[in-house]
């Protein structure tokens, strides 16, 4: 059975196909243990009535090595049709022409959001005094910005051109080495800022959570970064008039009638409920994720912003090879689930690779399809784990009085935790 979409909802079979791309060299070592803890705990919760009927598709080198493509169009097909699926690590093929498989999938489905939650286990080693604090969701846009892959290498004959119209025709004087300069374009537009915050925002409100945050270097550039800071604060007062209050409204009431009257009238917004929809420049931003983590809660930022933050508040939290992911159109309702890190090739075979950033994108997969006992269950059950101190090497080795098990015996772990 295949998940579905009416209007705003996704309509769950009880057992729907669930496409997996096993993934190259760890992803071998770690997909199968995530199916089978995803399995108890969805049998604990449901007895039966729901389970998971998994599809292996195949990508990367496992799919080249069978039928000679990194990408076969059945398993495009295969998500496109299904809609939500997992996928483990893929070695990037090397050489020029072979786009990325990550973003060979979220091209084709137009996977907008790319979604990462974070938050911190008690027991698992971090640099910070209190990790605790930390529980940011970070949505970053994932089809725009510098990364949309518009640029052109210093001294070819497309980079003369580009230089020629802007000097001739746009009257640019400003690019300092024009000789040897390549160029690259940064594309923001109103659809790819709305539909970004809007479903940051509506995520908000799903989960009853504080406030959005615009992360932007809008201060520099005034059109791109600039105009997503002004599209998205738009965009709330225009589609969540009621359920949001944003720091632009603040800073009217501010100038009109005064910071009393502002500060009362954000308090009535809070205390009815209402996200806080506010911006900060991402430099600052940086800065106070590690001075006032607990200022955060939903992040909502451009493509490049969106990749360094969401290593930093990772690794804040000690959980860089533990964080999870999911690539998502809202729309459509398109979903592929991640583990973040890459094939770990030096720990191939050895018993090392940590499951757990796969497993907290399934996690994320079983929330996002309403089984949200299911994926509590499994969250649980790495909570008590870490906090007993038991890990993949990885983990153990910077824990107090760490136990350090295999894949498969971490795996096992975490079913007896379930
Ligand atoms: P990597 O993430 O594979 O490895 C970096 C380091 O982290 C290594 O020391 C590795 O042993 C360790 N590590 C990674 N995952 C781990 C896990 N689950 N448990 C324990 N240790 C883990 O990054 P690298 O070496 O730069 O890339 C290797 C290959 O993976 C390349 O072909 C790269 O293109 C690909 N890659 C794929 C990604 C994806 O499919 N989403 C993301 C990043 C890289």
């Amino acid at each position: 059975m295949q998940i579905t979409k009416q209007g705003d909802q996704l309509i769950i079979p009880d057992h729907p196909v669930i496409p997996f791309i096993e993934g190259d060299g760890i992803g071998k070592e770690i997909t199968p243990h995530v199916q089978q803890i995803v399995n108890s705990a969805v049998e604990r919760s449901y007895a039966g009535k729901r389970t998971i009927a998994w599809q292996e598709v195949l990508a990367g080198e496992k799919a080249f090595n069978k039928v000679g493509s990194w990408l076969p169009a059945e398993t495009m097909d295969a998500f496109r049709t299904f809609r939500v699926g997992i996928k483990g690590p893929l070695t990037t093929p090397i050489g020029e022409g072979i786009r990325s498989l990550n973003v060979a999938l979220r091209q084709e489905l137009d996977l907008y959001v790319c979604l990462r939650p974070v938050r911190w286990f008690k027991g698992v080693a971090t640099p910070l005094l209190h990790p605790e604090k930390v529980h940011v969701t970070i949505f970053r846009e994932n089809t725009e910005d510098i990364y949309a892959g518009i640029e052109w290498a210093a001294g070819t004959p497309e980079l003369k051109k580009v230089l020629k119209f802007l000097q001739e025709e746009m009257g640019v004087a400003k690019i300092r080495f024009p000789e040897t300069t390549s160029i690259g374009v940064k594309p923001v537009s109103v659809e790819g800022t709305e539909r970004l915050v809007r479903a940051a925002i509506t995520y908000a409100l799903k989960h009853r959570l504080p406030s959005v945050t615009l992360v932007h270097k809008g201060n520099i550039m005034k059109f791109t970064e600039g105009g997503f800071k002004k599209w998205g604060y738009a965009l709330a007062e225009r589609e969540f008039p009621d359920r949001t209050f944003t720091e632009h409204q603040f800073r009217q009431i501010e100038t009109e009638r005064g910071l009393q009257r502002a500060v009362e009238e954000y308090n009535v917004a809070v205390a009815s409920g209402k996200v806080f929809i506010k911006d900060v420049i991402a430099d600052a931003f940086l800065q106070n994720t590690l001075l006032k983590p607990e200022e955060y809660s939903v992040i909502a930022t451009l493509n490049l912003n969106g990749d360094y933050i969401s290593d930093q508040l990772a690794a804040m939290v000690g959980g860089i090879g533990i964080a999870p992911g999911a690539n998502i159109n809202y729309d459509t309702g398109h979903a592929i689930f991640e583990a973040t890190h890459g094939t770990a090739p030096d720990i191939v075979g050895k018993g090392k690779a940590n499951p757990c950033s796969m497993l907290l994108s399934a996690v994320m997969m079983l929330e996002y399809i309403g089984w949200n006992e299911a994926g509590r269950l499994i969250t649980m059950s790495l909570e008590r784990l870490f906090e007993s101190g038991y890990g993949t090497s990885d983990l153990a080795r910077f824990m107090e009085k760490g136990k350090e098990l295999t894949t498969s015996e971490f795996s096992q772990k975490v079913i007896e935790f379930l």
